[in-house]
């Protein structure tokens, strides 16, 4: 019992048909989604990508008995007449005015009954929905997002092909560079003991498209990073990846305003005023605690170190004791009600997790501040808070005392989670207050590692630091340094990030030098970077988007899994295919490779 077509062609998808076309003799196809057995008729409901329709099958029809045996997800083909559903008619549902009076069935295919039903609301483990997951792309919620995702991709083809972007392709054997992530390897059969490595972007490639003159370069393009997972990260991801030459920061920031302008307002139908917000990441920083900033709300941080640098209390004084501490404090206000317990557990663990020591706080109360640490305050200190604070009555003011980087990334990161308990901001985006896009700028060239005892380049180490910073570079002075970097945040998500590269081989040397990598590394590694430089290179720049992170915002999704066809679990697993997996010793021993199993 199952069929191929014969011929059978739709002539209509399962969201096309309205009450206008009543009376139409139609042929569709499709799953089936429910069917239901009424004793005097049944129903099944058909569905395709672009919706479902109601098909009807009256007891004394002939198909009837044929009709009564189909159960869920088989695969239907069904003619008949377009007919209203008269006073059932369903007002949620596109195609809710009217159903099929079938004349004609075909089953193409059968199925077993599915792991999970086929529903949106469905409350199967994610793991198990991943094992299915080409069940799970069936639920229309998955599918709209994948859809979506298809629709952006064509939205920037076409737009940065209007402004004469080549679509270029890079090599995804590379050579391994291990800066930044860690690489995925592959070893190669016909040099024993060598490695390629999966890209973890293309960036040196489109810098050399550019020294090649292309001028303008973007590729949809898939990166491979060995990286621990979140919910906003996958070993396998998509980059829009873009490069431009003889251009500065705005002009390719404009390109990418164009492109995100235009992808808002054909998928949300949001119109984005122009240009975007710019911020300066001290700014960001102080302001808010994080790079990647949450601009749709306030409660920013204040600096109150100067208030408390020569306070008696104890907490202070040994805060105080170490270098480069700093007090930051926000002020909530008093409609987000917070308990001891919500403070001193739930907020202080999340301040916790960024490495602060605790979370301080006080209340302000019939004009005072009052309880927690403000026992412990002189009357100058507590009303010097106030004074900046400005807090509400009934208010809470929260606190960290900690170097300056632990300080206030701890307190954004309780910001943006007070924020979040409290539905300020909302995952969907339906209207521009929902919206909070910014450029992050000038971020710092270079960042200190206390572990490694080593500067690391805070994008990459291809950017060019600012012209203006060029005095504090020559004076080896790296932390003045800041870069011609930016990112572009998304509801306090990095949605993508570039620089204006550096393409002159003194300097690129020279950057290399200050990171650690002298002469002879520079070149086992990156010589032909080097050589191109050296071959006149043209000023340039670029950036690259993570097209799945624009997806899930766009999507109002919670995990990048859910906007990503085949995904990989916090594991790196693709639980259909079970990979990773062993391979057979033939292969190992054709690579010339032995694994050792991890000790126990
Ligand atoms: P960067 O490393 O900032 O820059 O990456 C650019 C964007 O890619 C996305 N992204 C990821 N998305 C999902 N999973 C991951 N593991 C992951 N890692 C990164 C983010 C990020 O903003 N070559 C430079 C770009 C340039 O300078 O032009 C680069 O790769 O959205």
């Amino acid at each position: 019992m199952s069929e191929f077509l014969n011929g059978f062609k739709r002539t209509h998808t399962c969201g096309a048909l309205r009450g206008t076309d009543i009376g139409k003799q139609v042929r569709i196809v499709g799953w089936v989604q429910d069917y239901r057995n009424l004793g005097g008729f049944l129903f099944l409901v058909v569905r395709d990508r672009y919706g479902i329709t109601q098909v009807h099958i009256d007891a004394n029809s002939p198909l009837f008995e044929q009709a009564s045996k189909i159960r869920a997800e088989w695969v239907i083909g069904v003619a008949g007449e377009v007919i209203s559903r008269g006073s059932n008619i369903n007002k949620n549902l596109p195609t809710g005015e009217i159903e099929i009076e079938a004349k004609e069935l075909r089953i193409f295919n059968r199925a077993e009954t599915t792991p999970f039903a086929i529903h949106d609301e469905c409350d199967a483990a994610e793991l198990m929905r991943l094992k299915y997951r080409y069940l799970d792309l069936r639920r229309p919620v998955l599918n709209k997002n994948i859809v979506m995702r298809s629709k952006i991709t064509g939205i920037i083809r076409r737009v940065l092909e209007s402004k004469d972007f080549l679509d270029l392709e890079t090599p995804i054997l590379g050579k391994s560079t291990p800066e930044g992530a860690r690489d995925y390897l592959v070893p190669s059969r016909v040099q024993p003991g060598k490695f390629y490595a999966l890209p973890q972007s293309p960036q040196l490639f489109k810098q050399l498209y550019m020294v090649s003159g292309f001028d303008r370069y973007y590729q949809i393009a898939r990166c491979f990073r060995d990286e621990d997972l979140r919910l906003d990260r996958q070993p396998e991801f998509t980059q829009i990846d873009m490069e431009m030459s003889f251009i500065e920061p705005d002009d390719i920031q404009n390109v990418c305003e164009d492109m995100i302008a235009t992808i808002f307002k054909e998928i949300l139908n949001i119109d984005l005023p122009r240009p975007f917000k710019r911020i300066k990441w001290d700014e960001a920083m102080d302001r808010f605690g994080v790079d990647a900033p949450d601009i749709r709300f306030g409660m920013e941080l204040n600096d109150i170190t100067e208030i408390l640098r020569g306070s008696e209390c104890k907490l202070f004084q040994t805060v105080f004791a170490e270098k480069s501490a700093t007090v930051r404090a926000i002020a909530v206000p008093a409609s987000v009600k917070l308990s001891r317990k919500d403070i001193e557990q739930s907020l202080c663990d999340v301040a916790k997790t960024y490495g602060a020591k605790t979370l301080i706080w006080t209340k302000f109360a019939n004009g005072a501040l009052d309880a927690g640490i403000a026992k412990q305050l002189t009357d100058a200190e507590k009303q010097a808070i106030i004074d900046m604070l400005k807090p509400e009555e009934g208010g809470t003011i929260l606190m960290v005392a900690d170097k300056l980087n632990i300080a206030r990334n701890a307190l954004g990161r309780v910001r943006k989670e007070i924020a979040v308990r409290n539905n300020w901001v909302p995952k969907k985006m339906t209207k521009l207050e929902d919206v909070g896009l910014v450029w992050v700028t000038d971020f710092p060239m270079f960042e200190w590692s206390d572990e490694d005892n080593r500067w690391y380049a805070m994008h990459h180490p291809f950017t060019s630091p600012r012209s203006c910073d060029w005095p504090a570079f020559e004076a080896g002075d790296l932390g003045k340094v800041y870069a011609q970097a930016y990112d572009l945040v998304l509801n306090g998500i990095e949605l993508g990030g570039g620089s204006i590269r550096i393409h002159n081989i003194d300097v690129q040397k020279k950057v290399f030098a200050a990171l650690g990598i002298g002469d002879e590394e520079a070149r086992a590694k990156f010589s032909f970077l080097l050589d191109a430089l050296a071959f006149g290179a043209p000023p340039h720049g670029g950036l690259a988007f993570g097209l799945d992170r624009m997806v899930m915002l766009l999507a109002g999704a919670d995990s990048l899994r859910d906007v990503i066809a085949f995904p990989k679990t916090n594991k790196a697993t693709d639980m259909m295919t079970e990979a990773p997996s062993t391979v057979d010793d033939k292969q190992l021993d054709e690579l010339y490779i032995k694994t050792v199993a991890p000790e126990e």
